[in-house]
């Protein structure tokens, strides 16, 4: 029988957790779509390449990962004698769920002839029957690398791929999946954004459908989107990626407006992810403290999920990207 969850009243959640934090000898990863009150305790906080790269070379014993479950996944196959632990284990993502492994196993095996390029949000069960993982900010890098009749299956994000197959002039094969926030955007109402601040350059997120990047100054991973809101001279900036990103952009130039692009009504929440925002203070205090829900993978799986991660770390040079700092950083 579970123990009884006690309250969480009248606790200093930041003093626990940095407490625990110490205690356990845990290191806290966060992505960029994180509440600010998780991103501003997390020791790092990156996209998903530098998060892949920072749990490949912590010496902490305890990972406690606030992203969504790939992720935490991603930092068990790379660290499997650490406790890697993510505070809502229901934290999971569309792309995920768009791509069942049993089915992408038959649809590999109907294309003898390609290899399978698989983006990096998945289960570590399809990870396990891909050729080479990516990310947004390494897979420009790592198809540069193939020759150009090599043919490819890309998964599961449809719109990925075929933003990879515009830039690249390849045709790979793409996998039917997208992400739920990244497809709710809406060009009519971007475009009434955009007229009301003509000079506002948009830094959209390739997870984007191809009418929204169209509009795009930058497209890139979460990183780059970042580096390019802060680097851009311009004082206004349209952001088509997760809205929570903002907060490091904010923290950095305070001076600049950040507007995140509208939904389909304009002001809708759909652009929030609500996987991610499964992850509170609450449950990273608890996970910390319980140790649970931890991330446990058979090893099977995980050495056959490790090798193509391994490939995308080499083929993409990834030391641990810049990212932002906390306690450990
Ligand atoms: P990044 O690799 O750009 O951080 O993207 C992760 C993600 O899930 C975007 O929706
Ligand atoms: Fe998955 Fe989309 Fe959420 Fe990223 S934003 S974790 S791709 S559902």
């Amino acid at each position: 029988m579970n123990a009884p969850v006690q309250s969480l009243k009248g606790l200093d959640l930041k003093a626990e957790i940095n407490r625990l934090r110490k205690e356990r000898n845990a290191v806290i990863l966060g992505h960029y779509y994180q509440t600010p009150d998780i991103q501003d305790i997390a020791d790092f906080v990156g996209d998903s390449l530098d998060l892949s790269a920072k749990a490949a070379a912590t010496d902490a014993d305890v990972i406690a990962f606030c992203g969504v479950r790939f992720m935490a996944e991603v930092a068990k196959i790379l660290s499997p004698q650490k406790t890697v632990i993510l505070p809502d284990m229901a934290a999971g993502c569309s792309l995920e769920d768009s791509c069942p492994p049993e089915e992408f196993a038959k649809f590999r095996a109907a294309h003898p002839d390609h290899i399978a390029i698989t983006y990096i949000n998945c289960s570590a069960a399809v990870k396990a029957h891909s050729d080479i993982i990516v990310t947004s900010s390494s897979a420009e890098k790592i198809l540069a690398q193939l020759p150009m009749d090599q043919k490819i299956i890309f998964a599961p994000d449809k719109n990925l791929g075929a933003y990879f197959n515009r830039k690249t002039g390849r045709d790979m094969l793409l996998w039917p999946g997208a992400c739920i926030v990244h497809e709710a955007f809406s060009e009519t109402e971007l475009l009434k954004l955009k007229a009301q601040y003509p000079d506002a350059p948009i830094a959209a997120h390739p997870e984007c459908p191809a009418f929204i990047l169209d509009h795009a100054d930058e497209v890139g991973s979460t990183r780059a989107i970042l580096e390019f809101a802060l680097k851009s001279p311009a004082e206004t900036i349209i952001v088509a990626t997760e809205p929570h990103i903002i907060h490091q952009m904010q923290k950095a130039a305070p001076h600049k407006l950040f507007i995140g692009a509208p939904g389909a009504d304009g002001n809708c929440n759909c652009n929030m992810c609500p996987y991610m925002a499964l992850n509170t203070m609450e449950k990273l205090y608890l996970a910390l403290r319980d140790m649970e829900p931890r991330i446990e993978i058979d090893e099977e799986t995980r050495i056959a999920a490790k090798r193509p991660l391994d490939r995308m770390l080499e083929m993409a040079g990834a030391t641990v990207g810049k990212g932002d700092m906390g306690p450990r950083g």
